[in-house]
């Protein structure tokens, strides 16, 4: 228990409306780098190895919680019924902070780009301070609440809301994110009252009670770039905007080409290895890994893959969730891939879907070939082995399985299974009526000359 003392828990905010965005959707659930908001911050907190993580939530809890829930189940979400304010917002975390007596880190939901190298400093700090704050120098320090310091010593923060001409001159600002002692942190919110232009708890109230305790505050200072909080629709796509240009300068720096970095677009996860080439307009959902030495060409969309060495994809190629794509496999244009694995070497180079499908090493899918996966209700998978030839606009009508080293004739609806080395055709066999096509034409311009007579 006595490593409990050093530990870390994380509090979340992210209970507010967020009603500038003029959405349905709660702010923090908007997307950026193709995951929600909250993701961001719960994924930026992981560098402390946190004991505990607790969410606040208030507007639209359960989907927020949900989402929560998806990004780790044991997170504990706790609600705030009414939205009184950052201070009671912290103080509905005590329970499920019992027990618990290490040090906590309050921090929001709605701001995406809080650094690791940031949380390490604020922890580096507090061993020295009873209360650290994140600060900024705000180049318009607008809204923010300001930072009263007297040397190296923090005194208070005060809300825009309430500063005076004095105080509002200070370009020093509150990102938000707090760190304390659990007791100190909840003995102090105890204290903190709503007398104040907003009618509202401030939790940075929390640092002149302190100062009045005779506890020392200090400032950790960030860029402002990393406090940026999302508040309306054109905040959240400058934001992606930053997110995009980071994950294309990191991507450059690690060894990848990309043809027109302005338009590859990464999520949060993207996982990209060395000598790759991604080509212009290419858009990678989450979930996307690719190897070192695959190629992207343009217009592709990936979410969900792994594309392994050796691999061309594009250009127009999409490659949906499951799509696992082994070495030297080959993708084309139009080709749809989903919930499929490529064995090694094999392709599908021109206007096909391959969905719910095993396909064997070398195996060859020929143009416009398509799986029939779903019967209206189910999804069927189709299994074709290693080396096989499936013909140009074959209907693999699933579930079916086509053998190792098997053909199917173009144009061919495969209902049954192939086995092994045997060629299947399933079409309407052809007849040639000699001199009727002459004949036919003959016929139709004397009918088209008597309409025109
Ligand atoms: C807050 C700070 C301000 C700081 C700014 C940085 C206070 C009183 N002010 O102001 O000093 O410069 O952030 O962006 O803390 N929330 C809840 N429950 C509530 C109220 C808020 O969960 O009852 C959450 C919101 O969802 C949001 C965060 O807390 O994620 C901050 O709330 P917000 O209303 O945006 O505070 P600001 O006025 O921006
Ligand atoms: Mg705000």
């Amino acid at each position: 228990m006595t490593k409990d003392m050093h530990d870390i828990a994380v509090v979340l905010l992210a209970a507010g409306q967020g009603s500038r965005m003029n959405s349905e959707l709660p702010k923090v659930l908007h997307h950026l780098g193709g995951v929600p908001l909250v993701w961001h911050a719960l994924n930026a907190v992981q560098s402390l190895d946190p004991a505990r993580v607790v969410v606040v939530t208030g507007h639209g809890a359960e989907a927020v919680e949900k989402s929560v829930a998806a990004f780790d189940a044991e997170i504990v979400c706790v609600r705030q019924e009414t939205q009184s304010g950052t201070a009671h917002a912290v103080a509905q975390a005590e329970d499920a902070l019992s027990g618990f007596s290490g040090d906590v880190v309050v921090l929001y939901g709605d701001t995406p780009f809080v650094s690791a190298d940031t949380l390490g400093a604020m922890c580096t700090s507090r061993e020295t301070s009873d209360l650290v704050v994140l600060g900024f120098e705000a180049a318009d320090p607008g809204r923010y609440g300001r930072l009263i310091t007297t040397g190296t010593e923090l005194q208070k923060i005060v809300e825009a809301k309430d500063a005076t001409a004095e105080e509002l001159a200070v370009t020093l600002c509150n990102s938000g994110v707090v760190m304390a002692n659990r007791d100190t942190l909840f003995s102090l919110i105890s204290d903190v009252g709503n007398d104040n232009a907003a009618q509202e708890y401030y939790l940075t109230d929390i640092v002149g009670l302190a100062r009045d305790a005779g506890k020392s505050a200090s400032v950790v200072m960030c860029d402002e770039a990393e406090t940026l909080g999302i508040n309306t629709r054109a905040e959240l796509a400058q934001a992606e905007v930053a997110f995009q240009n980071r994950a294309r300068a990191m991507a450059l720096e690690n060894g990848v080409s990309l043809q027109d970095p302005a338009t590859t677009y990464f999520s949060f996860d993207t996982v990209i290895g060395r000598d790759t080439v991604i080509g212009a307009n290419t858009v990678m959902g989450p979930g996307v890994t690719i190897e070192s030495g695959a190629q992207i060409r343009p217009f592709c969309h990936l979410e969900g893959c792994h594309v392994s060495q050796g691999a061309i994809v594009g250009p127009f190629a999409r490659l949906r969730p499951g799509a696992e794509l082994q070495e030297n496999t080959h993708v084309g244009n139009f080709v749809e891939i989903k919930n499929a694995v490529l064995a090694e070497g094999a392709k599908v180079n021109h206007l096909s879907y391959v969905g719910d499908a095993d396909i064997g090493e070398a195996t060859n899918i020929g143009a416009g070939t398509i799986t029939c996966n779903y019967d209206g209700v189910m999804k069927h998978r189709t299994t074709i082995g290693a080396r096989a030839f499936i013909g140009s606009n074959t209907l693999l009508v699933a579930p079916v399985s086509v053998g190792d080293e098997a053909m199917t004739g173009s144009g061919t609806v495969v209902t049954q299974d192939v086995e092994p080395g045997a060629l299947a055709i399933a079409r309407a066999r052809q007849v040639n009526k000699p001199g009727l096509a002459v004949k036919l034409m003959e016929m139709l311009r004397r009918k088209k000359s008597k309409k025109e007579a």
